[in-house]
């Protein structure tokens, strides 16, 4: 086994993480920048420094799961929801957001639904590997940093000022959301009959294998014409592009076939 393959498998050993869905450089290259924070030379002489470092453990896995997230993020796939997608669901929809952060996809979700008064009949489901996140997302106090594509009306609407640039999300947003911790790799049976499954910025990271798999995945628990909605810079990969239909290629919209 070589010093990479050790420390991958001192992490899943430790963690449960597994780093093999990982593309192999960007992978190397997050551990890099904790090892030069932890002054240490070689992949091994860090497995074994998490082996005796719980909180170092803690620290890589934030390295390696970064997530940055924004409320309306991309402000324009927001808006094409809104006017084409949601007018087909009179009676309220069933919606996943997969690689949810610290919870700011699935509250715009939220919000749009409200704004649409279409909550209702709607269930919004969100997920992550990351626990901390997810803590936060609970939590749901987010700084002003999280509002740059967020319309003021919206802000002012649906949030609170707790304290000096400290912005909380209101209790009737919070309900419409269930958060769920787990990987992407093994999704529970529950998760299926969705009308749109959101996974943005996560897909960047797997390896190519992973995300044809996990494609397929979202194509079978999406209902017959559900939504699936990456992220900018991400597209259907390999086969499962014959599962999809390109609604709207510029948004990443696909709907299923
Ligand atoms: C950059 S954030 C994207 C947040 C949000 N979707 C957005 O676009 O603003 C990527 C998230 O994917 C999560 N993630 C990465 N790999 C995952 C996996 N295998 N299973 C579940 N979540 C994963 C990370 O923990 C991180 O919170």
């Amino acid at each position: 086994m070589n010093e990479i393959e050790y420390l991958k498998d001192t992490l899943r050993k430790l963690t449960g993480f597994d780093a093999e869905h990982y593309k192999e450089r960007p992978f190397k290259r997050r551990v890099r920048v904790r090892m030069r924070a932890r002054k240490v030379e070689s992949f091994k002489e860090y497995a074994e420094l998490l082996m005796r470092d719980r909180e170092e453990i803690r620290k890589l896995l934030d390295t390696l799961t970064i997530n940055v997230s924004r409320f309306f993020r991309n402000k324009e796939t927001f808006d094409f929801i809104e006017k084409h997608i949601f007018p087909l669901f009179p009676d309220g929809l069933r919606i996943w957001s997969a690689g949810c952060a610290t919870g700011e996809e699935p509250y715009s979700l939220a919000i749009l639904l409200m704004e649409n008064r279409k909550e209702k009949n709607s269930k919004i489901l969100a997920s992550d590997i990351d626990e901390n996140a997810l803590k936060k997302a609970q939590e749901g106090i987010y700084p002003l940093l999280s509002f740059t594509e967020t319309p003021d009306y919206i802000k002012n609407t649906y949030f609170m000022e707790i304290e000096d640039g400290k912005w909380e999300i209101k209790e009737s947003v919070k309900e419409l959301v269930e958060f769920h911790c787990f990987d992407l790799a093994k999704i529970p049976g529950d998760f299926r009959d969705f009308d749109i499954i959101m996974c943005r910025n996560v897909l960047i990271y797997l390896s190519r294998e992973f995300q044809e798999n996990l494609i397929r995945e979202f194509h079978r628990r999406l209902k017959d014409g559900g939504f699936l909605i990456l992220g900018k810079v991400e597209m259907l990969v390999g086969d499962t592009r014959d599962l999809f239909y390109a609604l709207e290629p510029k948004e990443r919209v696909y709907r299923k076939l």
